[in-house]
Formats: C-alpha cells, structure tokens, sequence
C-alpha cells in the first residue's frame, strides 16, 4: 500500500511517497528556513503564503523520485494538527483537494504522533515503549501502547525544549534555528563550570513536566554577564553547562518514567533528538532498549506522515472531508472519524 504524506504544520514543506508504512520510496523536505531566518524565528503568515506556493511542486517532484504514478497512491495522508493553523490548513486543503481528485482516502495525522513513529521506518520496534519527542514546538514525554494510543505523562509547562536552544543561540548571535550550533559550540567546553539548577516545579504540574524559562534566562544572564567580564569564563563552557541542565533534566523524567511504567524501550524523534549529548545519555540508561531516527527524519518530514498513515489506512481508518486544523496538542480525539 503506497500512501502520499503532507506535512507543512510549521516551516517545512515536505511531502513523501512511504510503501506499507515502511519502505521510503521518496522524501522531499522543501525547508523555509532561508526565508525566515532573518526574522529569528517562523513567521505564521509569511510561513503559510510560501507553504502555498510550494505545495503543488513539491507534490509533483515527490511522485516523479518515487517512481510512481497519481493512480498508484492508495490513500493522503495529512498533518491536520498541531501546528501553526495557517500553515496546517494549506497542506490540509491540499490534500482534501488532492484525495478528491484521485477517488482516494484522506487520512489526517496528529503531528507528534507522526514524529513518534519517524523511527518504525528504520526500525522495527515493539509496543509499548517510551516516547520523546522534542523539538523547537514541542515537548512531550508520553507513554505508547500502539501507534495511536498515547498516554501524555510529561510535557513543558512553558517553553519547549529546541526553542530554549534557539533562544539560547540568539544571544550567541547564531542564526535560527541555533540548536546544532549550541550543541557544537558544547562539545568544546566544560559541561560542569556552571551548575544551572533544574527548576522544581509546583504543586499542580505533573512528576515528568519540564520548564525551561527559567533556565533559559539565567543562561543569558550569565552570557552578559560573560560578554562584561575580564574573567576567565569561556562561553563554550556557558554552552555546554546549558545543554547538559536542559537535556539532563528531560532524560532525569525520562528515566523515570521509564521506572515508573516499567518500560525497557525509549523512542525518541524531534530536532533535539538530533543533539549529541541527548544520544549520550540515552544510551547510557541501563537495560534500555534506544531509538532514534537518522537525523533527517528527527525534523519535520512527509515521510513519517505517510508512515503512520498507513496504519490508520489499514485499520480502516480515514477522516472526513470535514475535518479541520488544530493549532492544540489538547485535541487528540477531536478529529478522528
Ligand atoms: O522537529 P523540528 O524540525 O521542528 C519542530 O517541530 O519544532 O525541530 C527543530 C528544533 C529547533 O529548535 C532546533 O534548534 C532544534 O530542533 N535542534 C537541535 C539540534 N538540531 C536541531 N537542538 C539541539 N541540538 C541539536 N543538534
Ligand atoms: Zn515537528
């Protein structure tokens, strides 16, 4: 079964050609970054304008490196949440349009659970597992029992993760997104000259909830701190002392939850699943089974869209013409048929 997956829930434009939800025949990921570098971030209308100019192009150029023919597409599937609505609703659109066209099923796919199901295209990997997911929108520590059940144990109750890099990076005067420069900029330097302290969180929030406001902040006090300072600081230890508070204190609620819920396995995905210290210490975790997709699929693509596309297909499950765009992680349910 061939199934087309659209994804343009931020800014990205990606679209893939995934065979029984496994067999990559092609993965095109148009980024924007370019575009919207020089803003320090993803700006929602210029964002959703390009998304429409591409989608057509990148469609067409998606089918012709699969290889195949419109006829042998057996169903679209679709990000319809969450994301920036604007952009959602351009590849939504699309494809309600597109499916139409070719008599065939449209599939809409929640965003994180597509980023959690990046790695079963490299892998084969049993349920259940723990999975984490963090990126520059998201981050969220969650307990899965196949690929559409998930159970949210964690997430950030203000910034996500990437993001904290990102913002970290700016006052570096990085470019955006500036997670791969902080984490090379850490690699030099000394995780342990600075001990960022890991926020604990009040009553209320959940045991695996991370924040990352605070720690952000005392960052960037530091680094001004550094930048009027004759002393004999180095702003690659600032790097790594940051990237090792902001990772250890994701993999501490991770480790734990994987106690708590008695797993051995741990599926990661997101752009920050791409940072190098997160794959060192995921690999020391003992007696844990580790996933991560190859870097291309941590960050958004068609390709794991399609993939778990195929799996609602499957199950006979495919969504209304009606369905909407969701811009909350809250709406799980809300749109299934
Ligand atoms: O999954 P993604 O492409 O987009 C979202 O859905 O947000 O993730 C992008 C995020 C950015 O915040 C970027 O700085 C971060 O992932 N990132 C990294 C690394 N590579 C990308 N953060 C830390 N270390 C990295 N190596
Ligand atoms: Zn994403």
């Amino acid at each position: 079964m061939k199934i087309i997956g659209i994804e343009t829930s931020c800014d990205e434009c990606s679209v893939a050609v995934v065979e029984d939800g496994k067999r990559v025949l092609s993965n095109v990921v148009a980024t924007q970054l370019d575009i919207h570098r020089p803003f320090n971030g993803v700006v929602p209308e210029i964002a959703s304008r390009t998304h429409t100019e591409w989608i057509w192009p990148v469609v067409m150029r998606a089918i012709a490196d699969a290889g195949i023919q419109k006829s042998d597409i057996d169903g679209v599937a679709v990000t319809n949440r969450p994301g920036l609505v604007g952009s959602l609703l351009v590849g939504l659109s699309f494809a309600k349009g597109f499916a139409y066209a070719i008599s065939r099923p449209l599939i809409a796919v929640d965003h994180i659970l597509a980023h959690i199901y990046a790695a079963h295209l490299e892998h084969e990997i049993a349920y259940p597992y723990l999975g984490l997911i963090a990126s520059g929108g998201h981050t969220i520590i969650s307990r899965m029992d196949d690929f559409d059940a998930i159970t949210v144990l964690g997430t950030t109750i203000d910034d996500a993760c990437g993001e904290a890099f990102d913002k970290v990076a700016k006052h570096y005067g990085f470019g955006y997104p500036g997670g791969l420069a902080i984490d090379k900029l850490a690699r030099m330097g000394n995780r342990g000259a600075y001990n960022f302290p890991d926020p604990s969180l009040h009553k209320g929030e959940h045991t695996y909830d991370v924040s990352y406001s605070g720690l952000k902040t005392a960052v960037i006090n530091q680094l001004h701190q550094f930048k009027n300072d004759e002393g004999d600081t180095r702003p690659e230890d600032i790097a790594a002392s940051f990237e090792k508070a902001a990772i250890d204190m994701l993999m501490k609620r991770v480790s734990k939850a994987l106690r708590d819920e008695g797993l051995q396995r741990l599926v990661a995905g997101g752009g920050v699943a791409a940072n190098t210290y997160l794959r060192e210490i995921a690999g020391s975790l003992p007696g844990v089974q580790i996933y991560f997709p190859s870097l291309k699929l941590c960050t958004d693509n068609g390709a794991m869209v399609a993939g778990i596309g195929y799996h609602y297909l499957r199950n006979n499950l495919s969504s209304s013409r009606s369905v909407n765009a969701y811009s909350r992680v809250d709406d799980f349910k809300k749109s299934y048929p």
